[in-house]
Protein backbone atom coordinates (compact mmCIF):
# COMPACT_ATOMS: atom_id res chain seq x y z
CA UNK A 1 0.00 0.00 0.00
CA UNK A 2 1.64 3.48 -0.63
CA UNK A 3 1.72 5.91 1.94
CA UNK A 4 -1.41 7.92 0.32
CA UNK A 5 -3.34 5.43 0.77
CA UNK A 6 -2.33 4.73 3.84
CA UNK A 7 -2.82 8.51 5.27
CA UNK A 8 -6.41 8.22 4.26
CA UNK A 9 -7.12 5.45 5.76
CA UNK A 10 -5.03 5.47 9.36
CA UNK A 11 -6.72 8.32 11.55
CA UNK A 12 -3.82 10.54 12.30
CA UNK A 13 -4.27 10.37 16.03
CA UNK A 14 -4.55 14.07 17.89
CA UNK A 15 -5.61 13.81 21.35
CA UNK A 16 -4.70 16.19 23.94
CA UNK A 17 -4.92 13.39 25.93
CA UNK A 18 -2.70 13.42 29.32
CA UNK A 19 -0.81 16.09 31.42
CA UNK A 20 -2.72 17.27 34.85
CA UNK A 21 -1.40 20.75 34.66
CA UNK A 22 -4.17 23.44 35.85
CA UNK A 23 -1.60 26.51 35.26
CA UNK A 24 -0.12 28.31 31.99
CA UNK A 25 3.28 27.33 32.15
CA UNK A 26 5.47 30.36 30.70
CA UNK A 27 9.09 29.43 29.45
CA UNK A 28 11.37 30.32 32.10
CA UNK A 29 14.52 32.98 30.45
CA UNK A 30 18.34 32.31 30.41
CA UNK A 31 19.60 34.49 33.35
CA UNK A 32 22.00 37.73 32.06
CA UNK A 33 25.50 37.14 33.29
CA UNK A 34 26.80 40.02 32.16
CA UNK A 35 26.60 43.31 34.12
CA UNK A 36 26.90 45.78 30.83
CA UNK A 37 23.06 46.75 29.72
CA UNK A 38 23.24 46.11 25.95
CA UNK A 39 25.35 42.95 26.73
CA UNK A 40 23.59 39.76 27.45
CA UNK A 41 25.68 36.58 28.11
CA UNK A 42 24.27 33.05 29.03
CA UNK A 43 25.41 29.74 29.39
CA UNK A 44 23.25 26.96 27.97
CA UNK A 45 23.93 23.47 28.08
CA UNK A 46 22.37 20.53 26.20
CA UNK A 47 21.70 16.93 27.89
CA UNK A 48 19.66 14.32 28.82
CA UNK A 49 16.52 14.51 31.22
CA UNK A 50 12.89 13.41 32.16
CA UNK A 51 9.43 15.12 30.79
CA UNK A 52 6.28 13.65 31.37
CA UNK A 53 3.85 13.83 28.72
CA UNK A 54 1.52 11.06 29.64
CA UNK A 55 0.73 12.00 33.48
CA UNK A 56 2.83 9.65 36.05
CA UNK A 57 4.74 7.94 33.38
CA UNK A 58 8.31 10.10 32.91
CA UNK A 59 9.57 9.71 28.81
CA UNK A 60 13.30 10.14 28.48
CA UNK A 61 13.95 13.38 26.31
CA UNK A 62 16.90 15.70 25.50
CA UNK A 63 15.90 19.25 26.94
CA UNK A 64 17.97 22.69 26.98
CA UNK A 65 19.05 24.15 30.42
CA UNK A 66 20.54 27.57 31.65
CA UNK A 67 23.93 26.36 33.27
CA UNK A 68 22.21 27.09 36.69
CA UNK A 69 18.98 25.98 36.04
CA UNK A 70 16.66 22.77 35.53
CA UNK A 71 15.90 21.20 32.10
CA UNK A 72 12.73 22.56 30.53
CA UNK A 73 10.77 21.72 27.33
CA UNK A 74 10.58 24.24 25.76
CA UNK A 75 14.17 25.27 26.88
CA UNK A 76 14.50 28.40 28.70
CA UNK A 77 14.11 31.73 26.49
CA UNK A 78 16.61 33.61 25.41
CA UNK A 79 15.40 37.51 26.10
CA UNK A 80 17.14 40.74 25.12
CA UNK A 81 16.45 43.86 23.88
CA UNK A 82 16.57 45.48 20.19
CA UNK A 83 20.45 46.60 19.59
CA UNK A 84 21.85 43.79 22.39
CA UNK A 85 25.03 41.91 21.44
CA UNK A 86 24.19 38.36 22.50
CA UNK A 87 26.62 35.55 23.79
CA UNK A 88 25.49 32.09 24.33
CA UNK A 89 28.47 30.04 25.94
CA UNK A 90 26.94 26.78 24.93
CA UNK A 91 28.06 22.90 26.34
CA UNK A 92 26.75 19.57 24.60
CA UNK A 93 26.41 17.35 27.49
CA UNK A 94 24.65 14.75 25.00
CA UNK A 95 25.52 11.58 23.75
CA UNK A 96 25.28 12.73 20.16
CA UNK A 97 27.25 15.70 18.22
CA UNK A 98 24.45 19.11 17.58
CA UNK A 99 24.81 22.64 16.91
CA UNK A 100 22.02 25.45 17.66
CA UNK A 101 20.45 27.68 14.89
CA UNK A 102 19.05 30.59 16.19
CA UNK A 103 16.05 30.62 13.44
CA UNK A 104 15.22 34.43 12.28
CA UNK A 105 17.87 36.07 13.63
CA UNK A 106 19.90 37.97 11.58
CA UNK A 107 23.30 36.75 12.54
CA UNK A 108 26.59 36.22 11.34
CA UNK A 109 27.14 33.59 9.14
CA UNK A 110 29.51 31.50 12.21
CA UNK A 111 26.66 32.08 14.37
CA UNK A 112 24.04 30.05 12.22
CA UNK A 113 24.65 27.13 13.49
CA UNK A 114 24.45 24.67 10.38
CA UNK A 115 27.42 22.32 9.63
CA UNK A 116 28.19 24.34 6.61
CA UNK A 117 28.77 27.41 8.99
CA UNK A 118 30.72 25.83 12.07
CA UNK A 119 32.09 22.78 13.33
CA UNK A 120 29.90 20.16 14.45
CA UNK A 121 29.77 20.44 18.53
CA UNK A 122 30.94 16.91 19.57
CA UNK A 123 29.70 15.07 22.89
CA UNK A 124 31.63 17.10 25.43
CA UNK A 125 32.06 19.97 23.29
CA UNK A 126 31.18 23.97 24.08
CA UNK A 127 30.93 26.65 21.13
CA UNK A 128 30.11 29.84 21.43
CA UNK A 129 27.64 31.82 19.81
CA UNK A 130 27.85 35.84 19.06
CA UNK A 131 25.29 38.13 17.06
CA UNK A 132 23.33 41.37 17.74
CA UNK A 133 19.34 41.37 18.62
CA UNK A 134 18.81 43.30 15.11
CA UNK A 135 15.23 43.00 15.15
CA UNK A 136 12.25 42.88 18.06
CA UNK A 137 10.18 39.85 17.59
CA UNK A 138 9.97 36.33 18.33
CA UNK A 139 12.43 33.67 17.07
CA UNK A 140 13.52 30.40 18.46
CA UNK A 141 16.55 28.06 18.86
CA UNK A 142 17.19 24.90 17.90
CA UNK A 143 19.50 22.37 16.79
CA UNK A 144 20.52 21.70 12.84
CA UNK A 145 21.48 17.89 13.12
CA UNK A 146 19.66 15.24 12.57
CA UNK A 147 16.74 17.96 13.55
CA UNK A 148 13.67 15.20 12.88
CA UNK A 149 15.14 13.77 15.83
CA UNK A 150 16.83 16.49 17.93
CA UNK A 151 14.04 18.77 17.76
CA UNK A 152 11.70 15.88 18.17
CA UNK A 153 13.49 15.13 21.43
CA UNK A 154 12.83 18.45 23.11
CA UNK A 155 15.60 20.72 21.96
CA UNK A 156 13.93 23.77 20.88
CA UNK A 157 13.10 26.78 23.38
CA UNK A 158 11.29 30.63 22.09
CA UNK A 159 14.00 33.72 21.87
CA UNK A 160 11.88 36.91 22.32
CA UNK A 161 13.62 40.37 21.36
CA UNK A 162 11.98 43.23 23.24
CA UNK A 163 11.94 47.31 21.50
CA UNK A 164 10.62 49.13 19.14
CA UNK A 165 7.04 50.44 19.01
CA UNK A 166 5.27 47.68 22.29
CA UNK A 167 1.30 48.29 22.26
CA UNK A 168 0.06 48.69 26.09
CA UNK A 169 -0.88 44.89 27.05
CA UNK A 170 -1.56 43.43 30.53
CA UNK A 171 0.57 40.73 29.87
CA UNK A 172 2.62 39.68 26.78
CA UNK A 173 2.69 35.99 26.71
CA UNK A 174 4.53 33.56 24.24
CA UNK A 175 3.32 30.40 22.93
CA UNK A 176 5.98 27.34 21.94
CA UNK A 177 3.36 25.00 20.12
CA UNK A 178 4.63 21.04 19.41
CA UNK A 179 3.54 17.89 19.49
CA UNK A 180 5.17 14.38 20.47
CA UNK A 181 4.20 10.93 19.23
CA UNK A 182 3.92 9.21 22.93
CA UNK A 183 3.83 5.35 23.60
CA UNK A 184 1.48 3.96 26.29
CA UNK A 185 4.36 3.72 28.47
CA UNK A 186 4.64 7.15 28.06
CA UNK A 187 8.40 7.06 26.24
CA UNK A 188 8.65 9.19 23.10
CA UNK A 189 8.13 6.66 20.18
CA UNK A 190 11.51 5.81 18.45
CA UNK A 191 9.84 4.87 15.24
CA UNK A 192 9.88 6.65 12.02
CA UNK A 193 7.11 4.88 9.66
CA UNK A 194 6.60 6.29 6.33
CA UNK A 195 3.30 8.36 7.53
CA UNK A 196 5.86 10.41 10.07
CA UNK A 197 8.29 10.58 6.74
CA UNK A 198 5.67 11.78 4.36
CA UNK A 199 4.25 14.55 6.87
CA UNK A 200 6.46 14.52 9.34
CA UNK A 201 5.96 13.44 12.45
CA UNK A 202 2.54 13.98 13.83
CA UNK A 203 2.48 13.22 17.74
CA UNK A 204 -0.95 11.75 19.64
CA UNK A 205 -0.12 14.64 22.56
CA UNK A 206 -0.48 18.43 21.92
CA UNK A 207 1.73 20.79 23.62
CA UNK A 208 1.25 24.18 24.81
CA UNK A 209 4.99 25.64 26.10
CA UNK A 210 5.63 21.40 26.74
CA UNK A 211 2.12 20.92 28.41
CA UNK A 212 -0.84 18.56 27.45
CA UNK A 213 -3.27 20.77 29.52
CA UNK A 214 -3.08 24.23 30.77
CA UNK A 215 -5.67 26.79 32.05
CA UNK A 216 -4.87 30.62 31.42
CA UNK A 217 -5.96 32.94 33.61
CA UNK A 218 -6.60 36.37 31.61
CA UNK A 219 -7.86 39.53 33.23
CA UNK A 220 -11.05 40.79 32.28
CA UNK A 221 -11.42 44.44 30.46
CA UNK A 222 -7.85 43.92 29.07
CA UNK A 223 -5.40 43.26 26.39
CA UNK A 224 -3.40 40.63 25.98
CA UNK A 225 -0.09 39.94 23.70
CA UNK A 226 0.43 36.37 22.27
CA UNK A 227 2.80 35.66 20.58
CA UNK A 228 3.03 32.12 18.97
CA UNK A 229 6.33 29.72 17.60
CA UNK A 230 5.08 26.55 16.11
CA UNK A 231 8.24 23.65 16.77
CA UNK A 232 6.65 20.73 15.88
CA UNK A 233 8.32 18.37 13.26
CA UNK A 234 5.39 18.26 11.09
CA UNK A 235 2.55 19.53 12.28
CA UNK A 236 0.10 22.44 11.01
CA UNK A 237 -1.50 24.33 13.58
CA UNK A 238 -4.92 26.07 12.76
CA UNK A 239 -5.63 28.00 15.97
CA UNK A 240 -9.40 29.67 16.52
CA UNK A 241 -10.53 31.12 20.00
CA UNK A 242 -13.99 30.61 19.72
CA UNK A 243 -15.92 34.07 20.56
CA UNK A 244 -12.72 35.73 19.46
CA UNK A 245 -10.77 37.24 16.80
CA UNK A 246 -7.15 37.69 17.20
CA UNK A 247 -5.92 41.05 15.90
CA UNK A 248 -2.73 39.95 13.91
CA UNK A 249 0.17 42.84 14.57
CA UNK A 250 3.74 40.73 13.80
CA UNK A 251 4.82 37.55 11.83
CA UNK A 252 8.06 36.10 12.30
CA UNK A 253 10.72 39.17 11.31
CA UNK A 254 8.72 41.78 13.78
CA UNK A 255 5.42 44.22 13.87
CA UNK A 256 3.66 44.41 10.81
CA UNK A 257 2.92 47.91 9.42
CA UNK A 258 -0.98 47.31 9.32
CA UNK A 259 -2.23 44.87 11.74
CA UNK A 260 -5.15 42.67 10.62
CA UNK A 261 -8.12 40.41 11.97
CA UNK A 262 -8.39 36.78 11.48
CA UNK A 263 -10.81 33.96 12.89
CA UNK A 264 -8.14 31.59 12.62
CA UNK A 265 -4.19 31.47 12.73
CA UNK A 266 -2.63 28.93 10.56
CA UNK A 267 1.14 28.22 12.15
CA UNK A 268 3.15 26.27 9.84
CA UNK A 269 5.80 24.52 10.80
CA UNK A 270 8.77 27.36 12.06
CA UNK A 271 6.77 30.26 11.30
CA UNK A 272 5.89 32.60 14.36
CA UNK A 273 2.63 35.09 14.98
CA UNK A 274 1.96 38.00 17.26
CA UNK A 275 -1.77 38.82 17.76
CA UNK A 276 -3.38 40.79 20.54
CA UNK A 277 -6.34 39.42 21.97
CA UNK A 278 -9.43 40.72 24.34
CA UNK A 279 -10.76 37.63 26.08
CA UNK A 280 -14.64 38.49 26.88
CA UNK A 281 -15.74 35.17 28.52
CA UNK A 282 -14.32 31.54 29.17
CA UNK A 283 -13.38 29.99 26.12
CA UNK A 284 -10.70 27.48 25.07
CA UNK A 285 -7.74 27.98 22.14
CA UNK A 286 -8.41 25.14 19.82
CA UNK A 287 -6.38 23.91 16.82
CA UNK A 288 -8.75 23.09 13.94
CA UNK A 289 -8.65 21.19 10.76
CA UNK A 290 -6.40 22.49 8.00
CA UNK A 291 -6.08 20.78 4.70
CA UNK A 292 -2.57 20.04 4.23
CA UNK A 293 -2.90 17.66 1.47
CA UNK A 294 -2.42 14.27 0.87
CA UNK A 295 -6.34 13.59 2.35
CA UNK A 296 -5.71 13.58 5.60
CA UNK A 297 -8.55 13.32 7.45
CA UNK A 298 -11.17 15.84 9.80
CA UNK A 299 -10.82 14.77 13.02
CA UNK A 300 -12.48 18.17 14.57
CA UNK A 301 -11.43 20.40 16.59
CA UNK A 302 -8.59 19.86 19.62
CA UNK A 303 -8.46 21.87 22.52
CA UNK A 304 -4.99 23.02 23.54
CA UNK A 305 -5.56 25.29 26.81
CA UNK A 306 -8.72 26.61 28.57
CA UNK A 307 -8.89 30.32 28.82
CA UNK A 308 -10.48 31.34 32.08
CA UNK A 309 -11.88 35.31 32.52
CA UNK A 310 -10.39 36.22 35.80
CA UNK A 311 -11.07 39.79 37.98
CA UNK A 312 -10.93 43.05 35.87
CA UNK A 313 -7.87 44.22 35.58
CA UNK A 314 -6.28 47.57 34.51
CA UNK A 315 -7.37 50.10 31.61
CA UNK A 316 -5.31 50.01 28.70
CA UNK A 317 -3.93 52.90 26.73
CA UNK A 318 -5.29 53.31 23.42
CA UNK A 319 -3.27 51.56 20.63
CA UNK A 320 -0.38 53.05 18.73
CA UNK A 321 -1.36 54.63 15.77
CA UNK A 322 2.35 53.97 14.46
CA UNK A 323 3.02 49.68 14.02
CA UNK A 324 6.34 48.44 12.32
CA UNK A 325 8.17 50.55 9.76
CA UNK A 326 8.87 47.75 6.78
CA UNK A 327 11.14 49.21 4.11
CA UNK A 328 9.82 47.75 0.65
CA UNK A 329 12.07 45.62 -0.74
CA UNK A 330 12.50 47.28 -4.32
CA UNK A 331 11.39 44.55 -7.19
CA UNK A 332 10.60 45.22 -11.37
CA UNK A 333 10.76 43.46 -14.18
CA UNK A 334 14.48 42.98 -14.36
CA UNK A 335 15.05 41.63 -10.80
CA UNK A 336 16.80 38.54 -11.24
CA UNK A 337 14.62 35.37 -10.44
CA UNK A 338 15.46 32.30 -9.33
CA UNK A 339 12.63 29.27 -9.32
CA UNK A 340 12.88 26.76 -6.66
CA UNK A 341 11.11 22.90 -7.39
CA UNK A 342 10.13 21.15 -4.60
CA UNK A 343 9.38 17.22 -5.45
CA UNK A 344 8.00 14.16 -3.39
CA UNK A 345 8.73 10.51 -4.74
CA UNK A 346 7.95 7.40 -3.02
CA UNK A 347 6.73 5.51 -6.37
CA UNK A 348 9.43 2.34 -6.12
CA UNK A 349 11.39 3.55 -3.17
CA UNK A 350 11.36 2.04 0.49
CA UNK A 351 10.95 5.57 1.87
CA UNK A 352 9.47 8.71 0.20
CA UNK A 353 12.41 10.99 -1.01
CA UNK A 354 12.33 14.93 -1.59
CA UNK A 355 14.13 17.20 -3.20
CA UNK A 356 14.81 21.26 -4.63
CA UNK A 357 14.96 21.58 -8.22
CA UNK A 358 15.84 17.71 -8.46
CA UNK A 359 18.72 17.55 -6.46
CA UNK A 360 18.43 16.11 -2.61
CA UNK A 361 21.16 17.64 -0.06
CA UNK A 362 23.89 17.31 0.62
CA UNK A 363 24.39 16.40 -3.14
CA UNK A 364 23.12 20.45 -4.23
CA UNK A 365 24.57 23.02 -6.64
CA UNK A 366 24.96 26.14 -4.02
CA UNK A 367 22.99 29.41 -5.50
CA UNK A 368 25.04 32.21 -6.03
CA UNK A 369 24.66 35.53 -4.68
CA UNK A 370 26.41 38.73 -3.70
CA UNK A 371 25.59 40.48 -0.43
CA UNK A 372 22.74 43.53 -0.97
CA UNK A 373 21.58 42.03 -4.04
CA UNK A 374 17.91 41.68 -4.64
CA UNK A 375 16.09 38.82 -5.66
CA UNK A 376 12.97 37.33 -6.47
CA UNK A 377 12.66 33.40 -5.56
CA UNK A 378 9.64 31.91 -6.79
CA UNK A 379 9.05 28.56 -4.69
CA UNK A 380 6.95 25.82 -7.12
CA UNK A 381 5.20 23.13 -4.76
CA UNK A 382 4.93 20.15 -7.47
CA UNK A 383 3.49 17.80 -4.48
CA UNK A 384 0.07 17.25 -3.13
CA UNK A 385 1.02 18.55 0.23
CA UNK A 386 2.69 22.12 1.69
CA UNK A 387 5.21 22.66 2.20
CA UNK A 388 7.22 25.49 4.76
CA UNK A 389 9.89 27.32 2.83
CA UNK A 390 12.71 28.58 5.42
CA UNK A 391 15.77 31.01 4.57
CA UNK A 392 18.26 31.47 7.05
CA UNK A 393 20.15 34.36 7.88
CA UNK A 394 17.54 37.44 6.10
CA UNK A 395 13.85 37.71 5.99
CA UNK A 396 11.87 38.05 2.86
CA UNK A 397 8.58 39.87 1.75
CA UNK A 398 5.77 37.84 0.03
CA UNK A 399 5.05 38.97 -3.47
CA UNK A 400 1.95 38.56 -5.41
CA UNK A 401 0.96 35.90 -8.32
CA UNK A 402 2.95 38.80 -10.93
CA UNK A 403 6.09 38.86 -8.82
CA UNK A 404 5.14 42.84 -7.59
CA UNK A 405 4.26 43.58 -4.04
CA UNK A 406 1.45 43.40 -1.78
CA UNK A 407 -0.73 45.42 0.49
CA UNK A 408 0.10 43.07 3.33
CA UNK A 409 3.66 43.90 3.86
CA UNK A 410 5.76 41.96 6.63
CA UNK A 411 8.97 40.49 7.47
CA UNK A 412 8.75 36.13 7.12
CA UNK A 413 12.09 33.72 7.33
CA UNK A 414 9.30 30.52 6.37
CA UNK A 415 6.24 30.71 4.31
CA UNK A 416 3.99 27.89 3.82
CA UNK A 417 3.76 26.96 0.21
CA UNK A 418 0.39 25.53 -0.29
CA UNK A 419 0.02 22.14 -2.17
CA UNK A 420 0.36 22.67 -6.46
CA UNK A 421 0.75 26.58 -5.65
CA UNK A 422 3.65 28.89 -6.81
CA UNK A 423 4.76 31.15 -3.63
CA UNK A 424 7.19 34.40 -4.66
CA UNK A 425 8.92 36.20 -2.32
CA UNK A 426 11.63 39.02 -2.12
CA UNK A 427 14.92 38.99 -0.66
CA UNK A 428 17.68 41.68 -0.56
CA UNK A 429 20.59 39.03 0.52
CA UNK A 430 22.91 39.33 3.46
CA UNK A 431 26.07 38.86 4.78
CA UNK A 432 29.09 36.11 3.10
CA UNK A 433 28.68 33.02 4.11
CA UNK A 434 26.75 29.57 3.58
CA UNK A 435 23.13 30.01 4.16
CA UNK A 436 20.70 26.81 4.26
CA UNK A 437 17.00 26.85 2.72
CA UNK A 438 15.17 24.01 3.40
CA UNK A 439 11.36 22.74 4.34
CA UNK A 440 10.72 23.26 7.97
CA UNK A 441 8.90 19.96 8.02
CA UNK A 442 12.04 18.31 9.18
CA UNK A 443 11.39 14.76 8.20
CA UNK A 444 11.61 16.39 4.99
CA UNK A 445 14.47 18.87 5.23
CA UNK A 446 16.79 15.58 6.71
CA UNK A 447 15.82 13.60 3.74
CA UNK A 448 16.77 15.87 0.88
CA UNK A 449 14.61 19.21 0.50
CA UNK A 450 17.64 21.28 1.87
CA UNK A 451 19.89 23.77 -0.51
CA UNK A 452 22.51 26.58 0.15
CA UNK A 453 22.54 30.08 -0.71
CA UNK A 454 26.30 30.74 -1.42
CA UNK A 455 26.65 34.46 -0.64
CA UNK A 456 30.35 35.78 -1.64
CA UNK A 457 31.92 39.74 -2.42
CA UNK A 458 32.78 39.57 -6.05
CU1 LIG B 1 14.33 26.42 12.10
CU2 LIG B 1 17.14 25.58 9.20
O1 LIG B 1 15.70 25.97 10.66
CU1 LIG C 1 8.20 19.57 3.14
Amino acid sequence: MNTVTRIVLLSVASAACGGEGSDDAEPSVLVDTNSDPNIVEVHLVAELGTSEFLPGKPAEVWMFRDVAGNGSIPGPMLEANLGDHVIVHFENRLPDATTIHWHGIRVPNAADGTPVAQVMIEPGGTYDYEFDANDAGLFWYHPHVNGDVQIERGLYAPIRIRGGVEPDVAADRVFVLDDVKVESTGQLSTVTDNLDIMLGRQGNVLLVNGRASSTLDVAAGTRERWRFVNSANGRYFNLDLPGHIFRVIGWDGGLLPTPYEAETLLIAPGERYDVLVEVARDTTLRNTYYDRGHNIPNNGPVDLMAVHLGAAGRAMAPLPDQWGDVALIPVNASTPRKRFELREEEVGLTEPQFSINNERYPNVTPIPGRPGDVAVWEIVNMTEMDHPFHLHGMSFQILDDAGLAVPRLGWKDTVNVPQMKTVRFAVKYGPDGRWMYHCHILEHAERGMMGELAIARP
